[in-house]
Order: structure tokens, then C-alpha cells, then sequence
């Protein structure tokens, strides 16, 4: 059977990226999984602490998520679904793998190497601030490597972004494994799972992927925006002046972006959409990817309104899941110990 777990950081209300790369993938894994298989499915507050978190909002963001993954169609009595922070056993196993973790593997992560470019002292490129960095950004993909280990899971379905932590973590894995050896490995090397393999680029500067972090609002559709918004932000979609549509993401990235947006919406591959749009303009593309976003949102964001009201609700979901994971992990986090010596 498989065990599959993903994560997602409680840092604001998603956008068409984390819902196109990851959460319609989860509730397709909940629908498609065999009866046997495991889904495990957490709201990571502690990862989201690398960056500065106005306590007030965060606490909200926490709850929101765990309404926005109830509303998108995950059900809590198929999936745990649960807090990170309710779970201390992730802390824990973190602790145990950053003491097997070279320095120099985190220094070679891009997430990493992209804060310390952003830290870097703007008179003086060499210098880097670091009073910038804390060491939660730079121990960041172990606590994910945590996460996902801590169930044993076998599969993890993540956007693109991703695969660097993934393969830290079969690292990590398999250094755990050879370092302390059982009767038979304890941890198995978890899998990438890119379902649609679909990363969504930034409506306004297509070099670069739909984030959270972009100061531009008009870069990013949220699950929240209105019919109107969507309509306005795709309008607004950078595309480029050459007549009719090819999809040709390295040349036209704009347009390629939209396509592939649309393609992951319909369920429809991006060349044949590509051949049916070669004599139309960008204008009809857009109204038409604005339409397949709204179909694909209105659903989910009516019932995030209503759900995210329904706070006892949502405690109850969260206690009940937390006390599922704890009772998987004790398993995992029990032999850990054993093995290492811790007992
Ligand atoms: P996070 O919270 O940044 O993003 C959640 C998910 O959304 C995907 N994603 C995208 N996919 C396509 N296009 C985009 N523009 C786009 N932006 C985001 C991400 O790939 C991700 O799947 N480190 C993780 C959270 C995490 C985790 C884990 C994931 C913590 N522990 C254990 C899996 C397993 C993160 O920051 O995701």
C-alpha cells in the first residue's frame, strides 16, 4: 500500500498555483487511491516560521487552511488531515536528521541559495546581511524531510518547485538507513508525485512562478477572487504582440503559461489546445481561460466562505487529525529511537 503525504504552508488564502500544482492533486489522489493506501495531508505552521508571521495573522491563516482543504474536497474521515504544530514527533525527527545533514547539501538548496541572494548587502554584492537569515530558513528542507519521513510515506505529490526537498529527503533517507541498520531499512525513499505536472507562472512576469511573496497582487489568482477579479488579473496576463497562439514556452511564456492553465483546467492536452487556438488572438484565449479558472474555483470558494465561519467544526476536524498522525508517527519516531540509541 502507499502512503501518501504533502504539505502546504499556512501563509495565506492559495493561489491557481498551489491549488493547479498541489491541492486538486491530493483530492485526485483521495478519489484514485486503493483502499489500502494512506493519505496524509498537513497545514505546516512550523515552516512558515522561517519568515517573519504577524502572530494575529498567522493564527487565521492556520484555521483558513484547513477550510480551504476541506473546501477544495478533501474529506477528513478518507485523509488525515491536520496541523504540523499539533504533531510534535515532526520536531523531534528534525532534530535527529539535521545531526545526519552535511552543511553542505542545505548550502546547495536553491530555496536557500535564493535568500541568501536576496540578503545580499546592496552596496557590496559579496557581503551577505546576516541578520537577514535565520537558521529555520537554512534547516528548512529537513523539517520537510521530517514531515514526510515520519510517516513512512512513499509518495509525495508537490509541485515542481519541490523536487530538490524531495531528493534531500531520499538522501536523507537512505543516510538514516545505512547509519543505523535494522532488520530491513526503516524508511522507504519517497517518490515525486507530479499528477499534472503543471507549474504555474506569474500573470505578470512569466519568468518566474505564480508566488504567495510577489508584491504584485495582479500576478496571482487566489481562491478568494471574484468572478470580476479573475476576469481583470487574466485580462491583464502579460502576454507578447506576435499574431495567433503556439505553444512555445521558452519564446512566448505568456501565452505558453495561459495555455497550460487552461489545459490543466479542462483536463485537456496543451498541444491540442495549442492547434485550436493557432488563428485566434490572445483576447479570446484569455476569456476563455478566465471562464475555465472561474468554473474550476466558484465550486471550492463558496464553500471555503462557508466553512471558514464553522470554527468548532474546524477544531474538531484538527484535533481528530493531529491525534491520528500522532498515533502513525509514535510507530515511526519509537524505532527511530530504538535505533539510535535514544532509549
Ligand atoms: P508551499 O506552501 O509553498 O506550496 C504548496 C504547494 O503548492 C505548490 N506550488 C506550485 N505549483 C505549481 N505552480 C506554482 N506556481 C506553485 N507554487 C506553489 C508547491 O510545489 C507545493 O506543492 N515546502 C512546502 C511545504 C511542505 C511540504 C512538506 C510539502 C512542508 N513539508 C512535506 C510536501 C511534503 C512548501 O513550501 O509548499
Amino acid at each position: 500500500p502507499r502512503v501518501v503525504f504533502s504539505g502546504i504552508q499556512p501563509t495565506g488564502i492559495p493561489h491557481l498555483g498551489n491549488l493547479l500544482g498541489a491541492l486538486l492533486n491530493w483530492v485526485k489522489l483521495q478519489r484514485d487511491a486503493a483502499p489500502e493506501d494512506q493519505l496524509i495531508y498537513s497545514i505546516v505552521g512550523w515552516h512558515a516560521l522561517t519568515l517573519p508571521q504577524d502572530p494575529k495573522a498567522l493564527s487565521a491563516a492556520r484555521s483558513d487552511m484547513l477550510a480551504v482543504l476541506l473546501a477544495v474536497g478533501l474529506d477528513p474521515k478518507r485523509s488525515i488531515i491536520f496541523h504540523q504544530d499539533e504533531n510534535l514527533h515532526h520536531a523531534e525527527l528534525a532534530w535527529i536528521l539535521n545531526c545526519i545533514t552535511p552543511m553542505g547539501k542545505l548550502k546547495r538548496m536553491t530555496t536557500w541559495k535564493s535568500r541568501l541572494a536576496a540578503s545580499r548587502n546592496a552596496r557590496d554584492d559579496s557581503e551577505v546581511d546576516e541578520s537577514l537569515l535565520n537558521a529555520g530558513l537554512f534547516t528548512y528542507p529537513v523539517l520537510q524531510a521530517a514531515d514526510i519521513l515520519a510517516y513512512r510515506a512513499t509518495h509525495v505529490p508537490v509541485g515542481e518547485d519541490q523536487q530538490q526537498h524531495i531528493e534531500l529527503c531520499r538522501d536523507l533517507a537512505e543516510s538514516f538507513n545505512r547509519a543505523y541498520k535494522g532488520k530491513r531499512p526503516l524508511f522507504p525513499l519517497p517518490q515525486h508525485v507530479i499528477t499534472s505536472s503543471c507549474r504555474v507562472l506569474s500573470l505578470k512576469d512569466p519568468s518566474s512562478k505564480m508566488s504567495k511573496s510577489s508584491p504584485d497582487l495582479n500576478s496571482r489568482i487566489l481562491l478568494t477572487d471574484t468572478t470580476a477579479q479573475v476576469r481583470s488579473k487574466i485580462r491583464g496576463a502579460v502576454t507578447d504582440s506576435t499574431l495567433g497562439i503556439t505553444y512555445d514556452p521558452a519564446a512566448r511564456p505568456g501565452a505558453a503559461n495561459l495555455l497550460s492553465i487552461l489545459a490543466a483546467c479542462t483536463g485537456e492536452e496543451v498541444t491540442t489546445l495549442a492547434e485550436r487556438y493557432a488563428d485566434k488572438g490572445h483576447g479570446q484565449l484569455k476569456a476563455d481561460v478566465a471562464e475555465a479558472v472561474e468554473e474550476l474555483i466558484k465550486g471550492p470558494r463558496a464553500e471555503f466562505e462557508r466553512l471558514r465561519g464553522e470554527k468548532q467544526y474546524l477544531t474538531s476536524v484538527a484535533k481528530e487529525g493531529a491525534e491520528k498522525a500522532g498515533q502513525l508517527s509514535e510507530v515511526t519516531i519509537r524505532e527511530v529511537r530504538a535505533r539510535i540509541g535514544l532509549v
